[in-house]
């Protein structure tokens, strides 16, 4: 039985398809527990709450780890761990860089789980993906709109990778030994900027999709208006002049080495939700 947090999520919800098209029993936690698939053994699970956490971990033999970015996941993290016991296999979602200077932020984030991960006597896998293909969704209202996409990252390119091949290696490191106690950093095949993505996601839609640059001072004060702090927003901005000044610009092999096929193209990503611009 495998547990599958954040299964309303971008991994989690491919996750849970590919499991149970491999007939593997699952277990999907959500705070909203209607919002999964019927068919499919659910618990209301909230990493706020130790009692549901542990419902959702009794009797499971494997854990899928993710939540949705922010300063919450050490602790939504180590919650998790702590009621997990140090039995059965862990497969987490973190970030590329984890641990590197320029990427503080989501070093914040990930280190700590990633530590308590491998300070364990569990099997466990690390995924760090790069920036996935589906974060071009947010520039949905901009497109129906006419308007430019706003961009962070400035020329900056990344191995913008397929959330569905992220969800696919996690099978892997889920149901082999393979990937014990091994830290994958998952890329797409190419290097990306956002232009580059506006340039794919035009041609498919038969628009021209102008990108316009949005400065670090604009974005911090951006943040700091949504209630951000001063600290939180400088790391947050460094994370995003990393990326501009090229540190998120290269690929890996390991989804290549995990799946033995080539990553899917972002190309393949918009034709596959080409829908849902509009
Ligand atoms: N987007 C990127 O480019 C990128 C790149 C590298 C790494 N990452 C990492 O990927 C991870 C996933 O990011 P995402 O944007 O794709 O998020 P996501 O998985 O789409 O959404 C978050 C999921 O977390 C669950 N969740 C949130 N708060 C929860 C709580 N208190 N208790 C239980 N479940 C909770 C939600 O479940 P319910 O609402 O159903 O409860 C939802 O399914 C993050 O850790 C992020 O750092 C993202």
């Amino acid at each position: 039985m495998i547990l599958v947090t954040g299964a309303t999520g971008t991994i989690g919800r491919t996750l849970l398809r590919l499991l149970t098209e491999r007939d593997v029993p699952v277990r999907a936690m959500s705070r909203t527990p209607e919002r999964i698939p019927a068919g499919i053994q659910v618990v209301q699970g909230d990493y706020e709450d130790p009692d549901s956490l542990r419902k959702a971990v009794d009797g499971v033999d494997a854990v899928f780890l993710v939540s949705a970015p922010g300063a919450t996941i050490p602790r939504y993290d180590l919650a998790l761990l702590d009621v997990a016991g140090d039995a059965g296999k862990l497969v987490k979602i973190s970030a590329m860089k984890t641990g590197d200077f320029g990427f503080r932020a989501t070093s914040a984030w990930h280190l700590p789980g990633e530590q308590a991960i491998q300070d364990s006597d569990r099997e466990w896998t690390i995924l760090r993906p790069s920036v996935f293909a589906s974060n071009s969704l947010a520039w949905v209202p901009q497109i129906k709109a006419g308007e430019a996409i706003p961009t962070y990252y400035g020329d900056g390119g990344a191995g913008v990778v397929d959330p569905r091949d992220i969800a696919a290696v996690a099978v892997e490191a889920l149901l082999t030994s393979d990937h014990n106690k091994q830290i994958y950093t998952l890329t797409g095949s190419e290097i990306l900027s956002v232009a580059d993505q506006a340039a794919h996601l035009g041609k498919l839609l038969g628009k021209s999709l102008q990108v316009i640059d949005v400065p670090s001072d604009q974005m911090r004060a951006g943040m700091l208006a949504q209630g951000m702090d001063n600290d939180a927003a400088d790391l947050a901005v460094e994370g995003y002049e990393a990326v501009r000044s090229g540190a998120a610009a290269f690929v890996t092999d390991d989804v290549t080495r995990v799946l033995g096929r080539a990553p899917r193209t972002f190309q393949q990503w918009a034709q596959d939700h080409k829908e849902l611009f509009g």
